[in-house]
């Protein structure tokens, strides 16, 4: 496929939270005269304007030279029944958590397959894309438009081995809800002192973003130095942190994310017939 002078056609299955990101990105390329046409199929949508909907998954696949999966697994699942006969033309890049290569090209036979973990910043341009392909599957003009494509996502993370996947999904796929929740823990124990529910959220949020910009202006930020450099002895960040127990409090965040990273593999295993 000559990537650099022909429209290439994006497919999108599925337009939810993550479908929808990724078209809202893809549009900015093509601001930019990236020479792409987008194409979508998604249950009950026939109108996304600068793209074009087909009224069905088939229609989507002859159309498209790449489809973005971003239907859940058990919708995926269901598309064995539509099993296209020849899908040698086909680039399939799948977001799915948890659904191997071997399963993907059982839908697909003969497609290239790319797995990729987004996580939902991608939205605003500000996502880690994880991705895996097998080696020499793709075309260099492929992978490179390919790579492309992650980089105005976010931060384009390639991988080695297939289960890295799980490993990342565990870290950064389900890191946004993470940050949620540390965000929501600060604005609840903040209006408990007394702040309202504005303010609150504004001095947590400012407080998060501060900081991490603030760790991120260092060329290797060491977070135990960063600590220390906010507690001071008999103070009030260290009566604050002794109340969390820290060692406890990273040792039960290790626990959660090796269930995260073991939940992936779980899902991982289920094998379509
Ligand atoms: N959300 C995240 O942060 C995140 C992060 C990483 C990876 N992912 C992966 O991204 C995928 C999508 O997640 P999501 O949160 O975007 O899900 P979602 O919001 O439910 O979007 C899926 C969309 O696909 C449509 N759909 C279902 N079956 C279809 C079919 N057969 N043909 C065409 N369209 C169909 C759904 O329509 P209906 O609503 O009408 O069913 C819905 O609009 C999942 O596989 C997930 O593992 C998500």
């Amino acid at each position: 496929m000559d990537t650099k002078t022909k429209t290439t056609t994006i497919g999108i299955l599925g337009y939810g939270n993550m479908g929808q990101a990724i078209v809202a990105q893809l549009q900015t390329m093509k601001a930019s005269k990236m020479n792409i046409e987008i194409v979508i199929h998604s249950l009950g949508v026939s109108n996304v304007p600068g793209a074009r909907c087909v009224e069905s998954s088939i229609d989507l696949f002859e159309a498209s030279d790449f489809v973005f999966v971003c239907v859940k697994p058990q919708d995926f699942y269901q598309l064995k029944t539509l099993t296209i006969k020849n899908a040698k033309h086909l680039i399939v890049v799948s977001i799915m958590a948890g659904v191997r290569i071997v399963n993907i090209q059982k839908v697909f036979p003969g497609a290239k397959v790319v797995r990729v973990m987004p996580n939902l910043p991608l939205q605003i341009g500000q996502g880690v894309i994880g991705w895996y392909l097998k080696k020499d599957s793709l075309t260099s003009d492929e992978q490179a438009f390919l790579e492309k494509v992650f980089s105005v996502f976010g931060l384009s993370v390639p991988l080695q081995e297939e289960k890295m996947l799980d490993a990342l999904t565990a870290v950064s796929g389900s890191g946004p809800a993470y940050v949620f929740l540390f965000a929501n823990a600060l604005i609840k124990s903040a209006r408990e002192l007394g702040f309202s529910q504005d303010v609150a959220e504004k001095i947590v949020i400012k407080a998060i973003t501060g900081s991490i910009a603030y760790a991120v202006s260092k060329e290797h930020p060491d977070f135990e130095r960063l600590i220390q450099m906010v507690q001071s002895k008999g103070g009030t960040t260290e009566a604050a942190l002794n109340t969390l127990d820290v060692e406890n409090y990273y040792t039960e965040w290790q626990k959660a994310i090796k269930k995260a990273y073991e939940r992936a593999q779980e899902i991982s295993s289920h094998d379509s017939k």
